[in-house]
């Protein structure tokens, strides 16, 4: 930090007093790869997002923890909007705090959700500077379209303390445009020549058959229209139809290669092809094409969101939350490491997630691409002696998704991102699971993770060598991006079931997960240094039973079928 920074804080520390502020977030700087660029022009208008301290978020986590546990009473009886808005609006105080406030400084301030928890004020930046005693400043990132603004540190007047749960843009600095997927062969026009479905083989490739053929999943196609997959994306980005009937017509030439999604699109942003190899295009591509290339005759939505930064997280939550008649299952490839997104705005978006889950919806995360070193390794982090842990994996109310490899035996995958929460602590439904793997590290094991904190991911599948058509060529993928989408095909499957015999949709999974380990395989073997770092980097070990490298294993979907049927 430049040492007239450290003065001008010297300042506001008098001014805080003065005014009676209380600083309500702050970090040292920004994460690596931010560029600063200088104090944000003092005229520049900036929209603040407002996270309203909800009437009863515990209330919200109580009721979601019985829904969703086997054997209780209220079991699967999942909520309405109305229902879920009763916990999470905020109180006429509240509601009173923030408006005498925003009246008294002469700003004018909207409601920015369905439940009335966010509400929003555009300001320049001069104002938003002596209002919250913030220095908003200018960052790029190379992996972001524009640049961003942020400030290091955010204060809240007295009489909004306990009011305000988050703020944002302010010092949460993030970026879900780097999906969890890269592409390990492309520009072969035709199909990748292949003569085996072990994904740990150089001559394999992980097709839909394959899959079909690994986990039990049916070809026989779904019937219900009331039991819909929601793929999200992001930074204005959508699958392409042609690439999704290429990839239909080689892999999956019992259905009709006209078989489609329902694209979504929430905001303004636009994306202009550059006519290069788009990665982010491509994540769209292999999210599209393994939910409606496995998840046969299931309705599949596609919600691409205009923007490319935590907000896009926000508006999916809230667009979502909207639906009278949402999906039954939400699948997104895209995440955050956990300390740059930073722990007020993880919180609140993760009670989001609790009410999505609350509504019986299946809220699938894949856990990232970086083994225990976050979304992504790289080389400045292989040798770091502190794990880094992913968002929204990290969050307890979402079911996220690890991968694996090879088929006999399946293994963890070296990507395999999963560790344990600096921020959540661990929930009850994991926590014998969780237990017996901790009772294995040995002592010498550094103190590099958090012990208390939420293991992930939940479950793992495929995640190496599965076909793909993008961008005019066949070829194969990697990564967690590819593992979720086909679980979250495999839940639809089993959902449309449930919906044709009567039942109630299987919506929050993880308390069923945990007491139906058996309905998975479990993963034995393999470590989780990252992708890049080298084997020799610390990691974890997979191991029997529950393990942060693959969960309680890959699914076996005749025994979940089953499992789905017990009410226990
Ligand atoms: C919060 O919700 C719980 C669960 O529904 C309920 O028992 C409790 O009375 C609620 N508390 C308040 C203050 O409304
Ligand atoms: C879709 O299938 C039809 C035959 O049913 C075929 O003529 C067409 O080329 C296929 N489309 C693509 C993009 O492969
Ligand atoms: C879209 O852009 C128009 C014109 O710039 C603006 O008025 C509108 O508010 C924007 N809508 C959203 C959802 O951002
Ligand atoms: C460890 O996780 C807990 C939540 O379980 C959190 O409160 C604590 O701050 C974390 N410790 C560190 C060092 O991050
Ligand atoms: C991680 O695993 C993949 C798939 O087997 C392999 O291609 C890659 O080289 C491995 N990374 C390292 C650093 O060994």
């Amino acid at each position: 930090m430049a040492p007239f920074l450290f003065l001008h804080l010297l300042t506001l520390v008098a001014l805080v007093s003065a005014r009676s502020l209380i600083v309500h977030d702050s970090r040292p700087d920004a994460p690596e790869g931010y560029v600063h660029h200088g104090a944000a022009p003092e005229d520049q208008q900036l929209t603040l997002r407002f996270a309203l301290a909800g009437k009863n978020t515990s209330g919200l986590h109580d009721t979601l923890k019985a829904i969703s546990t086997p054997g209780s009473a209220s079991f699967r009886r999942w909520l309405s909007a109305d229902e879920v808005k009763s916990f999470v609006e905020p109180s006429s105080a509240t509601l009173a705090a923030f408006h005498s406030f925003a009246s008294a400084n002469g700003i004018s301030a909207s409601s920015a959700s369905p439940h009335g928890d966010w509400v929003s004020i555009t300001v320049p930046v001069s104002k938003a500077n002596a209002l919250f005693q913030a220095q908003y400043q200018t960052y790029s990132h190379p992996s972001l379209a524009k640049p961003v603004t942020r400030t290091l540190s955010i204060s809240l007047p007295v009489e909004l303390a306990g009011h305000v749960d988050a703020i944002f843009p302010s010092t949460s600095f993030s970026n879900p445009r780097t999906p969890h997927a890269a592409p390990s062969e492309l520009g072969t026009k035709g199909k990748p020549s292949f003569t085996s479905c072990d994904s740990s083989d150089p001559h394999g490739v992980m097709t839909p058959n394959c899959l079909q053929a690994l986990y039990g999943i049916p070809l026989t196609p779904a019937s219900r229209q009331d039991n819909r997959i929601l793929v999200t994306g992001y930074g204005a980005r959508s699958p392409s139809r042609e690439s999704l009937a290429e990839f239909l017509t080689e892999y999956r030439p019992d259905i009709s290669n006209k078989t489609g999604f329902n694209l979504i699109r929430l905001g303004n942003g636009t994306f202009t092809s550059t006519g290069l190899f788009d990665i982010t295009t491509f994540e769209t591509d292999i999210d599209i094409q393994h939910t409606v290339g496995i998840a046969t005759g299931v309705p599949v939505e596609f919600l691409s969101v205009g923007k490319d930064n935590a907000d896009a997280f926000l508006d999916t939550i809230t667009f979502v939350e909207g639906l009278q008649d949402p999906p039954s299952v939400m699948t997104s490839s895209y995440g955050f490491d956990e300390s740059s997104l930073g722990a007020t705005i993880a919180t609140k978006m993760c009670n989001g997630y609790a009410g999505l889950a609350a509504r019986g919806i299946t809220v699938l995360f894949s856990s990232g691409d970086g083994g225990v070193r976050g979304t992504h390794d790289s080389g400045t982090r292989c040798t770091s002696n502190v794990f880094v842990p992913a968002f929204p994996s990290s969050c307890p109310w979402v079911t996220t998704v690890g991968g694996t490899l090879g088929i006999r035996p399946e293994k963890a995958m070296n990507l395999t991102s999963g560790g344990f929460s600096n921020i959540f602590p661990r929930p009850a439904y994991q926590d014998t699971a969780v237990e017996s793997f901790l009772a294995t590290v040995p002592n010498a094991f550094p103190a590099v993770f958090n012990k208390t904190g939420r293991g992930y991911p939940d479950v793992a599948l495929q995640a190496n060598k599965l076909a793909q058509f993008s961008q005019g060529s066949h070829g194969t993928a990697y990564g967690t991006s590819l593992s979720t989408p086909i679980f979250a095909s495999m839940i639809a499957l089993i959902n449309d079931r449930l919906l044709a015999a009567g039942e109630q949709r299987l919506g929050f999974l993880n308390p069923w997960i945990y007491q139906h380990a058996d309905a998975f395989t479990d993963i034995t073997a393999g470590t989780n240094p990252g992708f890049v770092c080298p084997a020799s980097s610390l990691a974890f070990e997979a191991r029997a039973g529950w393990d942060p490298l693959t969960g309680v294993g890959s699914p076996v979907f005749s025994k979940l079928l089953n499992a789905a049927f017990a009410r226990y």
